[in-house]
Parts: structure tokens; C-alpha cells; sequence
């Protein structure tokens, strides 16, 4: 069987030599050629009339691709996922994402870039090229350069290759396929391929770890998770207390936490005189303040607030909810007798959020008018 031609070559000396024959193969109208020197030869790409590279657009989009898909992850990350107040700042604070949206964007630009080249350029898995191993290829990448015109340009015509290149000074040689390069088939599943994958991923593995475990985090550097640490209620001497928690610095208010200004020693009616009601009386605020009343007041005042005492005397009986003084109050020494009890009452700001509480208040009013219904109220 005759072996297949794959190219025509031809062998120069010198840098000139190359840029004039790459000249006249291009001229000649050739498409199908490509050039080879053992170092880059300046001007050479321009001789061949090479245009300027498409893979620019890839890199691109790959680029944008990382940067706008770091972005939406950081985003869902630090509001969704696992939303946490750092420094008092907004969930979503975008400069801290602009590092790592650039580190991503850079990445998935390069592995973008050099998986097209190996896709499109290489044609992988496609793992060989004709010229591999060839007399040529020793030449080109020592000390020649070299041109090469493959058989299937449109124009090729063998007699009319070997003329030209003859004509620019060199010295012409062919290359055929192999036997081998013919019947090969990439077989990605093929047991070698993946025993060779498994190889690597073993070996780039163990001498990760072995470098991060044994060379690189030798002391004094140290993995984070086992840096000497305090654990929660323990002791130590850092602190002149002798604690390892520490109380918020004075003066730290919480997120959604409204502080309450007045005290025990504020006067009822006085700070009643201050306070506005924000609550409006709907039938589920009514309802709230109901339950939060029976739960939280009803054992010493009563289910309606007639200071009848579930404590059978083992809390001094509270005086009844109905009385002129209580009814007359403005809303808002209730709210702060709640808030901060009243002589032996103990205050409820803990057990019960603001709005719960001036929702108490509101249901107290509904009790208080119920007790002292009008003739109006019936209409
Ligand atoms: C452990 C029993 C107890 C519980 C529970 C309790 N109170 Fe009291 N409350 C008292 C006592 C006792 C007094 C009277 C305190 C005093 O000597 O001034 C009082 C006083 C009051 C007063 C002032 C009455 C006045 O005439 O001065 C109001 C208003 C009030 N309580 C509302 C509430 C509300 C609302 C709740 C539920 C959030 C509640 N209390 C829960 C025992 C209790």
C-alpha cells in the first residue's frame, strides 16, 4: 500500500531565508502551511499573513463568565446562604467580593483560554501530529527552519509545491503519515488514559499533602484549625478577671434592639407622659397581647386583671387593673411598669419583645373597658 503524503517540506539556514520563503508560499496563495524555527523569528507572522487570533473572545468570555459568576455566589453566600453582620456593614458589601470575583475571573479566563487551545488547537484527544518524531521536527527545533505545505490545501499540487519551494532555496523533503497515525482512535476511556489520570491525581495529591503537612506548615507556621484557642466558660490568666468571655464593650447595642432609657426610679406617670403608643389595636396584636397576658400576668393579676391571684398568698396580691389610677394612666406608664416592674413587680422587658408588651397594654385597655362598659359600647 502506497503511504499517504501529509507535506511537503523544505529545510533553510538562515532567519531570512524563512521570512522570504514564508513570503512566497503565502503569495503563491497557499493556505495550508505552517512554519517552524527553533526560536521565535520576529516579522515572521506577518510574512505569513497570519491574522490576529480569535482566541482573545474566548479568554473574554471565560473571564466573564468567572467574574459574573463569583459575584452572584459571594452575593447568595453572604445574603441568603449564611448571611452574618461583619463590622456592622449590610449583608450585601459588595467591595468585599471585588478580590475574589478578580482571582475568579483571572482563573476561569486562563483555564478557559488553555482548555480551547487544547480543544481547538490540539484537537484533543487527539494526542499526536504527523510531523511528531520526524527527521524534520529534529531539524526545525535545533538549528533549520523550516516550511511545510500540507497535502490537503486546495491548490496543492505536488509538482508545483516542490518548483516553489525549490525556487525560494531549500532543501524540499516529504512526510507521510504512519501507519500508526492512521489507525489510531482516541478512546478517552481507554484503562491506560484513565490508569494514567489516576496516577496523576494520586501523585499531585499525596505531594500536596505531604507539602502543606510536613515542608510548608512545619513551625512556626501552623494549620488554623489547631492554633491555641479559648474555649467557651473556661478559664485564663489573660484577662486580670480571669474569664475568657468577655462582656460587649459598654454601650454595644444589638441589631433590631431598641434600648429602654428609663428606670425603675422614673416615675410612672411621668414617663407614661412620654411614651407614644405604636401599637395599633388589630384584632391579632389584641390577640397577642391576650396570650402574652395570660401567660405572663394573669398568675398574679388575674384572668382580667381584678388582682385575683392564682399565688394561694405566696406573692403579695396585686392591686386590680381597674382601679381609677390604672384606668386614667397614659399608656405609657403601663408600659413602663411592665417594662421596669414597679416596687415588688418584677419588670418583663426580657420575657416579652417591645411590641408584645405595648400589645399587653392595649389588651389591658380592652379588659379595662369591658369592666366599665357605657351605655355606648353596647351599641
Ligand atoms: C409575680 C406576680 C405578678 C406578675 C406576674 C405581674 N404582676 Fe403586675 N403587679 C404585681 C404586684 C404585687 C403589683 C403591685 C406592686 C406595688 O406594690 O406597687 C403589681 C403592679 C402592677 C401594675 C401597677 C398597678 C398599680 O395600681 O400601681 C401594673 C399596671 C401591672 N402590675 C401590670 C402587670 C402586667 C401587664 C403584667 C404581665 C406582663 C404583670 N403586672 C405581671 C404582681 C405581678
Amino acid at each position: 500500500m502506497e503511504k499517504k503524503l501529509y507535506s511537503i517540506n523544505a529545510i533553510y539556514h538562515t532567519p531570512n531565508d524563512i521570512i522570504r520563503a514564508a513570503k512566497a508560499v503565502r503569495d503563491a496563495g497557499y493556505t495550508k502551511f505552517d512554519v517552524h524555527t527553533p526560536y521565535p523569528v520576529h516579522g515572521l507572522d506577518g510574512a505569513m499573513g497570519l491574522k490576529e487570533t480569535k482566541l482573545g473572545f474566548v479568554t473574554l468570555a471565560a473571564g466573564i463568565l468567572g467574574a459574573v459568576g463569583m459575584i452572584s455566589f459571594a452575593s447568595w453566600v453572604a445574603v441568603v446562604d449564611y448571611p452574618q453582620v461583619i463590622g456592622g456593614k449590610p449583608y450585601w458589601s459588595w467591595p468585599a467580593f471585588v478580590p475574589v470575583t478578580y482571582e475568579i475571573a483571572v482563573l476561569l479566563a486562563v483555564l478557559g483560554t488553555v482548555g480551547a487551545m487544547i480543544a481547538f488547537f490540539f484537537k484533543f484527544p487527539n494526542t499526536s501530529h504527523p510531523l511528531h518524531d520526524t527527521p524534520y521536527m529534529k531539524k526545525v527545533s535545533s538549528d533549520k527552519f523550516g516550511v511545510t505545505i500540507q497535502a490537503e490545501d486546495p491548490q496543492f499540487d505536488e509538482k508545483k509545491v516542490r518548483d516553489l519551494l525549490k525556487t525560494t532555496g531549500g532543501e524540499v523533503e516529504e512526510v507521510h503519515y504512519t501507519e500508526e497515525f492512521l489507525t489510531f482512535k482516541p478512546n478517552t476511556f481507554e484503562p491506560k488514559f484513565l490508569l494514567l489520570l489516576a496516577g496523576i491525581a494520586l501523585a499531585t495529591s499525596a505531594g500536596g499533602y505531604l507539602y502543606f503537612n510536613k515542608v510548608l506548615y512545619l513551625p512556626p507556621f501552623d494549620w488554623m484549625v489547631e492554633q491555641p484557642r479559648f474555649d467557651v466558660q473556661s478559664t485564663t490568666d489573660l484577662f486580670d478577671d480571669g474569664l475568657t468571655m468577655r462582656l460587649p464593650v459598654e454601650g454595644t447595642i444589638a441589631r433590631g434592639f431598641m434600648p429602654y432609657p428609663y428606670t425603675l426610679g422614673a416615675k410612672a406617670d411621668s414617663v407614661g407622659k412620654l411614651l407614644v403608643n405604636p401599637v395599633v389595636k388589630t384584632a391579632a396584636s389584641l390577640d397577642l397581647g391576650k396570650r402574652k397576658y395570660l401567660t405572663y400576668c394573669s398568675p398574679c393579676h388575674g384572668n382580667f386583671g381584678s388582682g385575683d391571684s392564682r399565688m394561694n398568698g405566696q406573692f403579695p396580691n396585686p392591686p386590680t387593673l381597674h382601679s381609677d389610677k390604672v384606668r386614667t394612666w397614659p399608656d405609657g406608664a403601663i408600659f413602663h411598669t411592665i417594662t421596669v416592674g414597679q416596687n415588688v413587680m418584677p419588670g418583663y422587658q426580657y420575657q416579652l419583645s417591645r411590641e408584645e408588651r405595648w400589645a399587653v397594654v392595649n389588651y389591658i385597655r380592652t379588659l379595662q373597658r369591658a369592666y366599665n362598659a357605657k351605655e355606648s359600647d353596647l351599641q
